[in-house]
């Protein structure tokens, strides 16, 4: 069968707040974890799912994200005079490998408003999103791959999933879902999702997190539903409605996630990110067994 989701929306127009200053020009999905900018890792993730076609939504920044897809012809040239092949291979693979194109969100009116400024781009087929400040390092079996693994099965939309124990749960969107037979014991059928309840209502330990598969009916339903605090757009309204009429399934990936949009998740990323690399890990490891735990971390600045 064909590879029926070929287009990956990137949500990227976010304020970033959580990143002052660091974000006050620089969108955060250019900060870099190790040596590429976080989005680099979403897009790297959609190819590997099959995905030819990425759609950036961009606030601030647009340009920077463009020329990190695009040519860079001086850098290329200056790189072959100095007889750099490794260096200029890198720099080669991130321009070519897939067609970006960018949409800008003009104000950042939510996360629902951006997937709906993609619409025109998608057209009237399922495809992915990625929220590229969720990092899922999941080795050999992409996160949207997987969802589009069951979206081939079921025929309807995917949310990824993550079991979040205890009073954590209430910084998520959350399902209301029941299992459903086969994946493992990782699928569920949606029949609610609550946004950020407390950790005494929420009707599950299973959070969204940032990776969907969609049908395109999804925009219509954010196109209806009425902006709530801050004028804002919120997917999860619009996945509610969307299930009042099509079936939409959480699934539980393989893998571990990263919240790349708040320091500490992104620090964490960082240094595990690190430490799996051939090049740095094994002295990266050396440093970190060289410091004084003990001294350390109490905060001073
Ligand atoms: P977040 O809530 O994590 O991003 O949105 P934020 O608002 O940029 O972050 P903070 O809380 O102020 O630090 C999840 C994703 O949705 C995108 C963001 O860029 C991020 O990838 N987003 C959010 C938009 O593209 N537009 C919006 O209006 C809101």
């Amino acid at each position: 069968m064909s590879q029926t989701i070929r287009k990956a929306v990137f949500p990227a127009a976010g304020l970033g707040t959580r990143f002052l200053p660091a974000t006050k020009v620089m969108p955060k999905e250019m900060l870099p974890v190790v040596d590429k900018p976080i989005i680099q890792y979403g897009v790297e993730e959609a190819i590997a799912s099959g995905c030819d076609e990425v759609i950036i939504v961009t606030g601030r920044g647009k340009v920077l994200m463009e020329d990190h897809f695009d040519i860079s012809f001086e850098l290329e040239h200056s790189l072959a005079q100095r007889n750099k092949p490794g260096l200029l291979k890198t720099a080669q693979l991130v321009a070519r490998m897939a067609h970006v194109s960018t949409v800008r969100q003009k104000e950042p009116l939510g996360l629902g408003h951006a997937v709906l400024m993609a619409k025109r781009l998608v057209g009237n087929e399922p495809f992915g999103v990625i929220l590229p400040d969720d990092l899922v390092d999941s080795p050999g079996n992409p996160c949207l791959k997987q969802l589009i693994d069951v979206f081939e099965e079921k025929h309807a939309s995917v949310i990824a999933t993550q079991i979040v124990e205890g009073k954590a749960i209430s910084a998520y969107g959350v399902l209301d879902a029941k299992p459903v037979p086969g994946f493992n014991g990782r699928l569920y059928e949606i029949s609610d999702m609550v946004e950020k309840p407390k950790f005494e209502d929420a009707p599950s330990n299973l959070a969204i997190i940032g990776r969907y598969v969609l049908t395109p009916r999804i925009f219509e339903m954010i196109e209806t539903i009425k902006p709530g605090a801050g004028g804002e757009l919120q997917l999860t309204d619009a996945l509610r409605m969307l299930l009042q009429h099509e079936k939409i399934y959480g699934y539980v990936f393989e893998g571990k996630r990263h919240d790349a949009g708040d320091k500490l998740g992104f620090l964490k990323a960082t240094v595990e990110y690190a430490l799996e690399r051939e090049d740095l890990g094994p002295d990266f490891l050396e440093y970190l067994k060289s410091l004084d735990l003990n001294h350390m971390g109490r905060g001073k600045k």
